[in-house]
This record gives C-alpha cells, structure tokens and sequence, in this order.
C-alpha cells in the first residue's frame, strides 16, 4: 500500500483482509503501539475507525512471498514470523473502492463530515503529529457508527459516502512518546471538511467523553499490546505515558483553541 511504513494488504484466516504494518517497518515497532491504543481510545469515543487485530504472518507466508517486507536500498528485507499490526480493510478489496482522498465536489456528500472535529479534538488530546487521515468508501453510515449513537433517521440507512479515520502511528509524536502540541498537527489538509463547525457544540459528545475518559481503557489497550511489540524495559515508559495523556484530558479545548488562531481559514463559521 501508499505510506511511509509500507504495508502489506493481507487476507487473515478470519476472512477478512487486513492493511499491515509490520514491526520493521521503517517508522518503527512503537508506531504499531499507537495505533493499537488510538483504535480502542476511538471505539471508546466512539470515532469511525476499522477495527484492529494482532496478525500473525507465519514463516511458511514470508519464505513463500518474497516481495513480502521493507523495502530498504533495493533489498526487500522481511519481516520477522509473528505478530503484527492489522487494520481491517472495510469490505472485500475485489469489490469495495476505498479512496485516500476526494475532489471538494464529493468530499461534501460525505455523510460524516462531522467526525473530522470529533477527530481533531483525538489528535491533539493524544498529540498526533501528522496531519489527519482517513479513508472513504461506500457505506451505510449505520454501519459506520457505535450502536449507541445511532440515529432514527432513514438518512442513515442509505448508502452514501463515509469517512473512517486511519494512520495513528505518529500519536504521541511516532517513536518520541511524548506531546510537543504544535497547532498543525491532525489538521486535515481540505478545509471543507471544517466547514460546519460553528461552536464548541460542534465538538460534542467526543470533547466530554475526553474529559472523562476513564483510565481502565487504557489500562486494558496496555494490556492487550503483545509482548513482541514492548520489551519489559519500555512497559514503564508506556504506562507513563498513557499516565500523561490523563492527565492533559483537560487541555485539549486549549489546544483546539489555538489550531483555530492559526488557521483560521480552515474554520470561516466559527466565531
Ligand atoms: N483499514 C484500512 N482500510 C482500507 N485502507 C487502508 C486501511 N488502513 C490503511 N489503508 C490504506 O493503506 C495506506 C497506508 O496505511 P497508513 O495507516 O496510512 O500507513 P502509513 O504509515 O504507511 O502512512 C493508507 O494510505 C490507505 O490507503
Ligand atoms: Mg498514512
């Protein structure tokens, strides 16, 4: 696939397929570990987003599949047997179109253009220091969302085009696990996906279910994280760090504040 780490478009044995990352990939192990904590904090919030899974790419996959692997100086080195990172391809990739980007003219029929300000209120709690990605594909938006906040509204049962929030591997600024908070970082590079923020209602519900995010899901996506990923020596550095992203729960409307003073033309409606 497209991308700095060079993932691989693998079918599992669940049947679903899978954009991997893999532990060599060039940006580093730890990017694996962001993502994997960035999904369940977003499941939690209840941010569109694909589901993850540990994959394992058995010895028999790599010896048989020589292009399988980081492409580094022209050599292909491969990965090691074990376990990766898998973010869940929405569909079937035979069938199903995902598109990285849109023109202006179908990024407005979105049907979630209001997860973007969900999303940028993620990115700078947790430091995301890239700017912001996703993927947009043909769906229900029923199918998209947490049952819980699913509307009865018939629009939500029509197919239109959805946005799915991906690449969390520079949360916690990539390899630095730390939170330098520049007003860039997690913008989306189209404006227009800003466009209907009017107020900090437009945040709501994600922007109070960051002030009271509770500590046990973090503590459960630090559990979850396999142990090939984090030696025994970084477990402490983890734990606190994810000790820091509680405690700065509370600085995100700041941060947001000051995104929208330095790029004011990505926010025209709100005054
Ligand atoms: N769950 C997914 N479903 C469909 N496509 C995906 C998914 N995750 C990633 N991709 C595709 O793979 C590319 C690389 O993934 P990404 O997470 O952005 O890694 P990188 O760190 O290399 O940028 C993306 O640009 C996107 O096209
Ligand atoms: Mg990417």
């Amino acid at each position: 696939m497209r991308g700095g780490s060079q993932t691989h478009l693998l079918k599992a044995s669940d049947g679903h397929h899978y954009v991997v990352k893999l532990t060599n990939n060039p940006q580093g192990i730890r990017t694996l570990i962001n993502e994997w904590i960035a999904q369940r904090i977003l499941s939690y919030l209840k941010i569109p987003c694909p589901e993850v899974e540990v994959i394992e790419i058995p010895r028999t996959l790599i010896e048989a599949n020589p292009k399988l692997g980081i492409l580094r100086n022209q050599i292909v080195q491969p990965p090691q047997a074990g376990w990766h990172f898998g973010s869940r391809y929405p569909g079937d990739p035979t069938v199903l179109t995902v598109h990285d980007i849109l023109p202006d003219i179908q990024l407005v029929s979105c049907r979630n253009l209001h997860h973007f300000a969900a999303i940028l209120a993620f990115d700078k709690w947790t430091a995301n220091a890239d700017s912001r990605q996703s993927v947009f594909y043909r769906a229900r938006l029923l199918d998209v969302l947490a049952s819980e906040d699913k509307i009865p509204d018939p629009e939500y049962a029509m197919r239109g085009l959805v946005a799915s929030m991906i690449d969390h591997g520079y949360c916690f600024n990539g390899t630095y696990w730390d939170f330098p908070d520049a007003p860039g970082y997690g913008l989306y590079y189209r404006a227009e996906v800003y466009r209907k923020i009017r107020s900090w209602d437009d945040f709501e519900p994600w922007l109070s279910r960051i002030q009271s995010f509770p500590e046990s899901i973090l503590d459960k996506a630090l559990h979850e994280i396999p142990r090939a990923w984090l030696d025994s020596a970084h477990f402490e550095e983890l734990t606190s760090l994810l000790d820091q992203l509680l405690k700065r729960r509370g600085k995100v409307p700041q941060l947001i504040e000051s995104t929208k003073n330095k790029f004011p033309a990505h926010f025209p409606n709100w005054r």
